[in-house]
């Protein structure tokens, strides 16, 4: 592994563990909780410190970087270049609020538009899954292997809620009957999680901001499974995208039923 790549890893490992602490402590104090477009889209006072002190250590150790945060504390870009972090400070904030569990902390590292580090920490279980080019994806520093390549007959399916509510695409009813079973979880950061560990076959979603899945796109790579958007083009991290995260097989039958 390349030693600036390495020392980044090293970095962020250890911003991640002190940020996080913080928030388990915090648990049980009283949340600010405010209202941002409707009242299930939600921020707390714990979403933008996290952001904010995410940001503050970025800017003070990779000053030339670009920061794109869920909570408007980064940048706003209209290109890739140089090195672009992304950063979604807790992801699933409605399970945070009401279920205190299945909620991550999520970022992601390019460099020109090619991803080189990702990270999602659960952060009630304590499980830090990593991905770093060339190197593979880890749980708390334990390699782990590449998941079983399967169709949608032989696993299930995860999705948002958004494709429910708004029943926009009829056909993820179809792909849905093709599972064994359907999943949603309420934080795409730990829906990703499932599919590079091979426990859900595809999770697929629609109108998914940046930083929901900018990490995931590595852990995809580095596994051999697939990140597209629905058309079957690469994600574009400069607009929100409709995403299939996927096992090849699963990918491919997807494909077929939604286009
Ligand atoms: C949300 C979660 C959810 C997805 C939403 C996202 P947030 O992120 O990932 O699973 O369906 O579209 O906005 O707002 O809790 O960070
Ligand atoms: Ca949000
Ligand atoms: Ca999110
Ligand atoms: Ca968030």
């Amino acid at each position: 592994m390349p030693e600036n790549i390495m020392h980044r890893d090293r970095t962020v490992t250890k911003w991640i563990e002190e940020i996080s602490r913080v928030i388990v402590q915090e648990k049980d104090a009283q949340l600010d909780i405010e209202q941002k477009t409707a009242a299930n889209d939600l921020v707390t006072n714990m979403d933008k410190w996290v952001e904010k002190e995410l940001v503050k250590r970025i800017r003070t150790a990779y000053p030339k970087d670009r920061i794109v945060g869920e909570e408007g504390f980064g940048d706003s870009i209209k290109d890739m270049s140089g090195t672009v972090w992304f950063v979604d400070p807790i992801d699933g904030t409605l399970n945070f609020v009401l279920q205190n569990e299945n909620f991550a902390l999520m970022l992601a590292i390019f460099e020109d538009g090619v991803p080189v580090q990702s990270y999602i920490y659960d952060i009630t279980l304590n499980k830090l899954y990593s991905a770093i080019k060339g190197e593979g994806v880890s749980c708390n520093g334990q390699q782990m292997s590449k998941p079983k390549d399967v169709s949608l007959c032989d696993g299930m399916l995860a999705t948002n809620s958004s494709i429910m509510i708004e029943d926009k695409y009829d056909k993820v009813r179809k792909i849905a009957r093709k599972s064994l079973g359907l999943r949603l979880v309420g934080s795409a950061g730990l829906e990703t999680v499932e599919v590079a560990k091979g426990s859900i076959a595809a999770y697929i979603a629609t109108n998914l901001k940046p930083w929901d899945v900018a990490p995931g796109i590595l852990f995809m790579e580095e596994l051999g499974l697939k990140a597209t958007q629905f058309n079957n083009e690469p994600l574009d991290l400069l607009k929100n995208n409709n995403i299939v995260f996927a096992a090849p097989k699963a990918h491919e039958e997807i494909m077929r039923l939604i286009n």
